[in-house]
Order: C-alpha cells, then structure tokens, then sequence
C-alpha cells in the first residue's frame, strides 16, 4: 500500500471534515492544512500558506514532497491551480480553470446545462449594453423575480425581489457595479419552487463517478428560514425526500449528462462537482453548480462515507474512479453551526472558547477559530464551530449535537434549533 503525503488547502469547517477523514486513512502519511484553523491541527499539521499563493504552495509542494493537494474552496480552482500543476508530478483534486467556471460564472453554468438538456430554470443574460431587454425579459416572468451575478460574490450575488419595479431597479443598480465586476453580466431566472438538497459527486474526468451522500443545508440565520443568508448554520444527511426514485432521476438526467458534456468539450475535470438542486414537485432541477464541497454540508456528508477517503480522492486525480467502491455509512449524520453573535453582519473576533471541546458522542469540527501563542482557543470567524453527531434518525442525532454545542462557550453565542424540523414532518 502506497503512502500519500497531501496538503489540504483552506480554513473552514469543510477542511476540518475533510482533514478529519483524511486523517484516518492508513494511506495518509502526512497530512498538512493551509492555512487551517485552531481544530485542524489535530489532524495534521497546519502551515501558513495562501491557498491563493501558488509559487509559495510549489515551494512547499517540492520541499514536503506532497503527492497530492486537495482543494477546499472555490477561489483557488476559479483562479486555476489545477493549470498551474498540470506539468507537476503532484495530483491536484480539482477541476480545471475552465471546468471552475461551472461555478465561476452563473452564465457559463446555464449554457452549459442548455446545451446538455440539463433541467434548470429558464434564463437570459444581460449586460449594461442591453438592458433595456433585461426590463423586458422581466415583464415576461411571474414574481418573485430571481437576479444573480455572473461571476464569484461571495455567496450574495443572489437577488430574489417580489416586485417588477424593484427587480429592474436592481438589475440597473447590479449592471452599474454593485457586486462589482461580478455583476458586469447578470442571469435573469425564473423561480422555481420546492426544496432544496445538495448532491456531491466525486469525478475522475475519465467518466468515473461516484456520488457521496445528499446533504440538506440551512443557510438563514434565523429559525423558520427567515432572516439574512449565511455560509451555512447547519447540515443533515440523508435527507428523506431525496429516496431512490429522485436520485435515479438525479443520476440520469442531471450526473450523467454533466460529466459526459465535460468530456464532449474537452474541459478537465478531476474533482468534486456540488449540484444545488431544487425538488420541484418530484422533479430534480439544479439551481447552481459548485467546483467544491459544501460547507456545512461537508460535515455531514464526510462522515457517512464509509469508504477510504484517499482512495476516493487518488482515484478521482488519476482517472480510475471507477475501480474504488464510495460506499454510505447507513447512519444519520446532523450539524449545527455555533456562530458568533452579530454574524452574518459585523461581529467581534478573538473571544476566548471554553467548555467541552472534546464532546463523547459529538464531533467538534472547527470552522473560524485560532490558537494564540498561549493555546488559547479563540473566535476568529463568524461561524465558529460546527458539531456533528450520528443518530439512528435526525431528531436523534440532533439532540446530541445540541447538547454538544450547548456545552461550548463564548461570548454571544448563536444557533439554530430547528435544523432539520422540515425533513421530520
Ligand atoms: P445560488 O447562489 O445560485 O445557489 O442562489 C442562492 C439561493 O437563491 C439558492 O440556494 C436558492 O435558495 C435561491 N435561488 C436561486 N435560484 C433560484 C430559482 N431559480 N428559484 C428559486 N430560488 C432560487
Ligand atoms: N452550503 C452551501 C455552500 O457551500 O455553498
């Protein structure tokens, strides 16, 4: 049995997960996060790298002798760190820059879902030049109206407006710069009605798939989906309606032909592909691709996987996926995002955790915390640590996790209690 030496990039509570089943993998020889985050350095070691900063991650790739680098957020994939190490022998778990575009630009994503019959809801684009056609195109749609920009913002390039007057104010105000460049081009949707899931599926670009365990995410602040929209405050898996009969219609009509399009045009892609989907009455729809995992969902889905993480991920760099079993942990698994007070608008930085940071029947995954050179544990993000437990359904995974972030302390503290309430109905 080979030995891999991987270096993880990013911070949150994803890479804590992902660093957590790497961890366990006897093909794991040494594990490095970068820059990580004060929980992820119990599973590796952390390194104060840019995940942005190729020439710095080379150095380091060349002098720790990595073999593999997987990436947690989108930023570096939409700025092409697959490219940068295609002539180095180092694997890279990831899609191209051009396969990121799937994620980097919402126009893109819907072009290449018309031109492979994926289901998705109708659009047009616009630009400042023709926006004119834009106020029509809207007087087309029935409320309420959905605006994105095209490109990266931050998870807030989404506008959902009720009225046909605000909408064409606020595609005039998108056009004129208010998410920046992001919104030099904007998608006009229509809205489609349902809930929401999240499928991941791990690719080898070679047609090899695998897909991991459905995941819902809660992604307000504020309990009954209300409020302003979040990173994510907390995560579920499985997630009921998603039963076999949806998942077939997930795998055949929106998998298959998203991974043999890849191929058809020529786009690289040996990573993970995230599909926001929208059951609408029965019938999947995407709503938006992702080049990553998911955070919170990643918490979830990374511990209902109950096969060896490494395989999975040297199997999706080299091109033989297909040979290596993803089999499901049959259990539940739920999240709960402990979040500092304020988030998701200005909050404090740099109080101090105390209390059961090494819950029994709990995971703690680490998501904006550091250590200061004492090995206190502070706050340093607005979400701050997600707690994860198995069940042998939600309501019973979900009192442990409760009880979990319950027993963790820091100033202004806030969670949700109702993750998961829709899915018990
Ligand atoms: P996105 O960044 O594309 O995932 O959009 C953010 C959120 O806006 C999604 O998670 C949905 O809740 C909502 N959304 C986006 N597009 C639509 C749509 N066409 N119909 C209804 N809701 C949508
Ligand atoms: N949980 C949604 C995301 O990671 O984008």
């Amino acid at each position: 049995m080979s030995k891999l030496n991987i270096l993880l990039l990013g911070s949150g509570g994803r890479e804590s997960a992902l660093a957590w089943k790497i961890s366990q993998s006897p093909r794991t020889a040494r594990l490095f996060i970068a820059p990580g985050n004060g929980g992820t350095d119990a599973y590796g070691t952390n390194v104060a790298l840019s995940p942005l900063d190729f020439d710095a991650i080379k150095a380091f790739v060349a002098e720790n002798k990595i073999d593999m680098i997987v990436v947690g957020n989108e930023d570096p994939l939409v700025a092409g760190i697959y490219d940068y190490f295609a002539s180095d022998p180092v694997l890279v778990v990831g899609p191209s820059k051009a396969g990121a575009a799937l994620e980097g630009s919402k126009d893109f994503a819907k072009q290449f879902m018309v031109r492979h019959n994926i289901p998705t809801a109708r659009y047009e684009s616009f630009t400042a030049a023709n926006i004119e056609d834009g106020y029509r195109f809207l007087e087309t749609l029935r409320p309420p109206y959905v605006l994105k920009a095209d490109g990266l913002a931050a998870g807030k390039g989404v506008l959902i407006i009720d009225n046909l007057d605000e909408a064409k104010k606020s595609l005039a105000e998108m056009l004129g710069g208010m998410f920046g460049a992001s919104s030099t081009t904007v998608v006009i949707e229509e809205f489609l009605s349902g809930i929401e899931c999240s499928v991941f599926v791990l690719t080898d670009g070679e047609g090899g798939y695998r897909i991991l365990p459905v995941a819902k995410d809660y992604k307000r602040i504020g309990e009954g989906d209300t409020g302003l929209n979040t990173g994510g405050m907390g995560a579920v898996s499985p997630v009921p309606f998603a039963d076999k009969e949806f998942m077939d219609k997930v795998e055949q009509r929106i998998v298959l032909p998203t991974i043999k399009g890849l191929k058809e045009e020529g786009i690289i892609y040996r990573g993970f592909i995230f599909l926001g989907l929208i059951n609408v009455g029965g019938e999947p729809m995407v709503i938006e691709y992702n080049v990553r995992m998911g955070d919170p969902e990643t918490e979830v889905v990374m511990p209902r996987i109950a096969s060896d993480i490494v395989d999975l991920l040297e199997g999706a760099a080299k091109g033989n996926l297909a040979d290596i079993p993803a089999e499901h942990d049959p259990r539940t698994a739920v999240t709960v995002m402990a979040v500092s007070g304020g988030y998701p608008g200005s909050y404090p930085k740099g109080l101090e955790i105390t209390g059961e940071l090494a819950p029994a029947e709990s995971i703690l995954f680490h998501a904006g915390t550091r250590r200061d050179s004492d090995g206190r544990l502070l706050t340093s993000g607005g979400r701050v640590i997600a707690a994860t437990s198995y069940g042998e359904n939600i309501a019973d995974a979900l009192a442990k996790s409760y009880k979990a972030v319950e027993a963790i302390n820091f100033d202004g503290k806030y969670f949700r209690r109702d993750i998961g309430r829709d899915l018990m109905k």
